[in-house]
């Protein structure tokens, strides 16, 4: 017998009318039980309102104030940063700042967020990126990589560290099956939580009717990055974390092994300087690579998406002839967890980008249609809108080869061969500071159980023969 609750249909249906979406429900009668279900399971999800605000404004692809173009021409050099220590002084700096953050890993007053809710269409590989085997010799996939850092620190403070891993629809399930037959590579289970985020439907680029996957099904994407927000609010973890004591948020992307997890650098500089938000840069390789970018609009740190940069804007020199748009987004950032809170009730959150995409679709007809230009827009609000809304933000400069080579493309540039040639350089670079290390093709890899950063093989002992073959130091 059909479950379908006929008034709430009703109710829908008008929702639906009055936002133009009236043809969600044009083949109503045709579908059977379980698609009628299934349709009006999304309807109830959908923010009709938004959507029709969202589609009526023609949300600016930056922020809601201004076009990216406008944000572009009014960038300044960033006035402070942490730069790459140069000098004794900033070495001993560094050091004290260490030295802070290892204090407050102590003290359990850091959590770790994991976002790896993309779809990961680049890569081009079934299931979340996130299970991707990119160990060298090991084999171990980004999730193995990322945890056992946790696992290193929480052994290494003595302290629990909650692990906040955000899925979405895509990649929820399959992340939280490879956890478990992973046995959670390790760490206490109650310490790990799956957020999952919102989704926003594609819409048709011309006409803004939701795009159809099948008879009763929209087509979803996750929405964007910002959506941790709503997902710490909505799933309590906000005010878990608050009774756990936690008041800084490490955040990173899933994309990236050389990430230093929870780096206590990072933590000791965000908390010495009272910083409501700290975020790591790489100086870019080229003035084309494709990195947001930290600059300084009207006074305050913001980024500007590199999606949002002309060809003429990323090569803009400053006045001493220095590129402009040199700080990369390594999307490796620190959050003081209250400040994220209140951004999240607040009423005037996040904007919605807006990307303009090629995606096939069931037309009103009943036809699959494969587009062969851009025929959608889809919706996606972005973790470093929160710039804007922060009174203090900390950047630091950090070095690209010991912290970041993320896995993006197939092949090329941050292709899997790519970033494993970077994780083997960086280990081949820890080991020649103990000892020699023989000139050979074989790939050598450091297990983050053995080693976190250079300093930790400092007690470590070389072997006196070197193996031959791929050599795992665990
Ligand atoms: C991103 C940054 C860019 C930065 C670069 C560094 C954006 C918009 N831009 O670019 O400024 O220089 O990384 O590598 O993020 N994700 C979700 N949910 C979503 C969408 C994405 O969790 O709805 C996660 C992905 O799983 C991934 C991360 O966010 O971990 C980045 O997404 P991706 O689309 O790969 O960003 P990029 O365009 O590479």
């Amino acid at each position: 017998m059909s479950r379908i609750d006929l008034p709430q249909v009703a109710e829908l249906r008008q929702k639906a009318e009055a936002a133009g979406q009236s043809h969600l429900f044009d083949r109503w009668t045709q579908l059977s039980a379980a698609e009628q279900e299934s349709l009006l399971e999304q309807a109830r999800c959908l923010d009709f309102n938004l959507l029709s605000k969202l589609w009526k404004e023609g949300v600016p692809s930056f922020s809601s104030d201004s076009p990216a173009a406008n944000l572009a021409q009014r960038a300044r050099p960033l006035r402070q940063i942490v730069r790459t220590p140069r000098s004794s002084t900033e070495v001993q700096m560094q050091q004290e700042a260490r030295e802070c953050g290892e204090s407050l890993l102590r003290e359990g007053r850091v959590a770790v967020i994991l976002v790896a809710g993309g779809e990961g269409t680049r890569l081009g590989v079934a299931g979340p990126k996130g299970m991707y085997p990119i160990g060298p010799v090991s084999g171990s996939s980004l999730y193995q990589i990322l945890a056992e850092q946790v696992l290193a620190l929480t052994g290494r403070f003595g302290r629990k560290i909650p692990f906040l891993v955000m899925t979405s629809h895509a990649t929820d399930q399959a992340t939280h099956a490879f956890f478990a037959n992973h046995k959670w590579f390790g760490l206490d289970p109650d310490s790990v939580q799956f957020l999952r985020q919102g989704v926003m439907p594609a819409v048709d680029r011309e006409t803004g009717q939701i795009l159809m996957n099948g008879p009763g099904t929209l087509i979803m994407n996750p929405n964007g990055h910002g959506g941790l927000l709503e997902a710490l609010q909505s799933s309590g973890a906000f005010d878990r974390l608050e009774q756990q004591g936690i008041d800084l948020l490490f955040y990173h992307q899933v994309d990236n092994p050389l990430v230093h997890v929870a780096d206590p650098v990072m933590l000791g500089l965000h908390h010495q300087q009272h910083a409501q938000l700290t975020v790591k840069v790489v100086a870019k390789q080229t003035p084309e690579e494709k990195m947001g970018v930290l600059t300084e609009i009207d006074g305050q740190v913001r980024i500007i998406e590199y999606s949002d940069l002309t060809a003429e804007d990323v090569h803009r020199t400053t006045a001493e002839g220095d590129l402009l748009f040199w700080a990369g987004n390594t999307a490796i950032h620190v959050f003081d967890r209250n400040t994220l809170q209140q951004i999240a009730v607040a009423e005037e959150s996040l904007p919605y980008h807006r990307a303009i995409k090629k995606v096939s679709h069931l037309d009103g007809s009943g036809n699959w249609v494969v587009p062969t230009a851009e025929n959608a827009t889809k919706y996606e609000r972005f973790i470093f809108d929160v710039l804007p809304l922060v009174r203090n933000c900390l950047v630091m400069e950090v070095d690209r080869d010991e912290e970041f080579c993320p896995l993006k493309n197939s092949v090329g540039e941050f292709s899997p061969e790519h970033v494993q040639r970077a994780m083997i350089s960086r280990s081949l670079r820890w080991l020649s500071t103990r000892c020699e290390v023989p000139n050979s093709t074989d790939p050598v890899e450091i297990s983050p159980l053995l080693a976190l950063d250079v300093s930790d093989l400092a007690q470590w002992e070389p072997p006196t023969t070197w193996p031959n073959g791929p050599f795992l130091l665990k």
